[in-house]
C-alpha cells in the first residue's frame, strides 16, 4: 500500500443547481448541475486504515465529529473498503479553508477531499469519474468538486452513470470570472437542502417544471459558456437561481431560504445592471447568502457598490479553482 497523502478539493459554487433526488439511497439527482470550482475555499483530508481502532473516527479542525456528519463520512469509507476489499476502521483528519465567513457549503470541498484521500489510503486507483461517484454518496454537491473550472453532473440512471466531468469553456471566461460572496448571515439555516429539496420534490407543484427548466438552462449554458459569452451564462445562472428558489415558495408547506436583504441584492443587482450596464448576475444557494458573478474588470464597481448600499454584509470575492491534489504526509500543507 502507497504511503497515505493528503488530498486537497475546492469547494464549488452551482450554475444550474441540482435541487432535488430522483433516488436518495444511490443520491442520483433529479437533474444534470453544472457549477464553477472555486479558488480560495478547500478542504484538506488524510485517511489512514487501521486495525487499531473499532469503529472510524472523523476530526474537522481538531474537533471530533459524530452523528450524522459521520455517518455520512462512513458510507463513503464503506464504499472504498468495499472496492479495496479491505475492512479496516479509519481515521480521517480533516481541515478546513473555507471560512464561515464565505458563506459557502465545505460539505462539496469536505466529501471530495474524503474521497480522494480514502481511495488513496486504499491503494485504489480511481479516474475523476470514479471519485465522483464516490464522493456523491456523501454530498450531491461534492460530486462536482473532483474537477476544476466548469464542471457538470450528468444525473445518470444507476450508480455507474451519475458522475461529474469538466465542461469546456472559452479560456478568457475561466481566467477572468469572478465570485462575489455577500454574506449577510452565517447562522445555520433551518430547513438543510437535504430536507428542503426533499419537501420540493414531493409537494411542490412547480417541481416539475424546475427540471424541465434545468435541462433547459443547461442546454443554452453549454454553448455559452463555449463561446465565452458571460453576459448568457450571467443571465442563464440568474434565472436558474430564482427558479429553484420559486419551486421552495410552491412546497407544502411553503419556505424559503431569503431573507429581506437577500431580495434587496437581487433586485438592487438587476436595477443596477439594467441603468449602468455592468455585468454581474446573482446566484443564490440554500440558505439567505448572495453570490455575485462579474468578470475581473467590474469587481471594484462591484464591491464599491456593495460598500454603498449593503456596508455591513461581508464581502469576499475569489474566482475560477483548480480540480484535486495530493500532498505527502507529514508535509506542511496550510496555506
Ligand atoms: O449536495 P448538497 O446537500 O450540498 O446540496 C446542494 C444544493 C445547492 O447548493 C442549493 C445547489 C447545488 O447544486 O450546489
Amino acid at each position: 500500500m502507497t504511503a497515505p497523502q493528503w488530498a486537497r478539493a475546492h469547494t464549488n459554487i452551482a450554475l444550474i443547481k441540482y435541487w432535488g433526488k430522483k433516488d436518495a439511497q444511490l443520491m442520483l439527482p433529479a437533474n444534470d448541475s453544472l457549477s464553477l470550482t472555486l479558488a480560495d475555499f478547500y478542504t484538506d483530508t488524510l485517511v489512514r486504515f487501521t486495525d487499531s481502532i473499532a469503529t472510524d473516527q472523523f476530526a474537522l479542525d481538531q474537533q471530533p465529529i459524530t452523528g450524522q456528519p459521520l455517518a455520512k463520512v462512513t458510507r463513503v469509507l464503506d464504499q472504498v473498503r468495499q472496492l479495496a476489499g479491505i475492512t479496516a476502521p479509519a481515521v480521517v483528519t480533516s481541515r478546513n479553508h473555507v471560512p464561515t465567513a464565505a458563506g459557502l457549503a465545505s460539505s462539496a470541498s469536505g466529501m471530495a477531499a474524503l474521497a480522494a484521500a480514502a481511495a488513496q489510503a486504499a491503494g485504489l486507483t480511481l479516474d475523476h469519474p470514479a471519485l465522483s461517484r464516490l464522493a456523491r454518496l456523501g454530498s450531491g454537491s461534492a460530486t462536482r468538486s473532483i474537477d476544476g473550472g466548469f464542471v457538470r453532473w450528468f444525473a445518470g440512471h444507476n450508480d455507474a452513470t451519475s458522475y461529474a466531468a469538466p465542461v469546456p469553456a472559452a479560456p478568457p471566461l475561466l481566467a477572468d470570472i469572478r465570485v462575489v460572496a455577500v454574506v449577510f448571515s452565517d447562522q445555520p439555516k433551518a430547513i438543510g437542502s437535504t430536507a428542503g429539496m426533499a419537501r420540493t420534490a414531493a409537494t411542490s407543484s412547480y417541481f416539475p417544471a424546475w427540471t424541465q427548466r434545468a435541462a433547459a438552462d443547461l442546454h443554452r449554458l453549454l454553448p455559452a459558456l463555449n463561446a465565452g459569452d458571460f453576459v448568457q451564462v450571467g443571465q442563464i445562472a440568474e434565472g436558474n437561481a430564482l427558479a429553484m428558489h420559486a419551486a421552495t415558495w410552491a412546497a407544502d408547506p411553503p419556505f424559503t431560504y431569503f431573507l429581506p436583504a437577500t431580495l434587496a441584492l437581487v433586485q438592487g443587482i438587476q436595477v443596477w445592471r439594467q441603468s449602468q450596464g455592468v455585468p454581474v448576475y446573482a446566484t443564490v444557494d440554500a440558505g439567505p447568502n448572495v453570490k455575485l458573478l462579474t468578470r475581473a474588470p467590474h469587481v471594484a464597481a462591484v464591491q464599491r457598490w456593495l460598500a454603498a448600499h449593503f456596508p455591513t454584509a461581508q464581502v469576499v470575492v475569489t474566482q475560477a479553482g483548480p480540480g484535486i491534489s495530493y500532498y505527502p504526509a507529514g508535509k506542511e500543507v496550510d496555506a
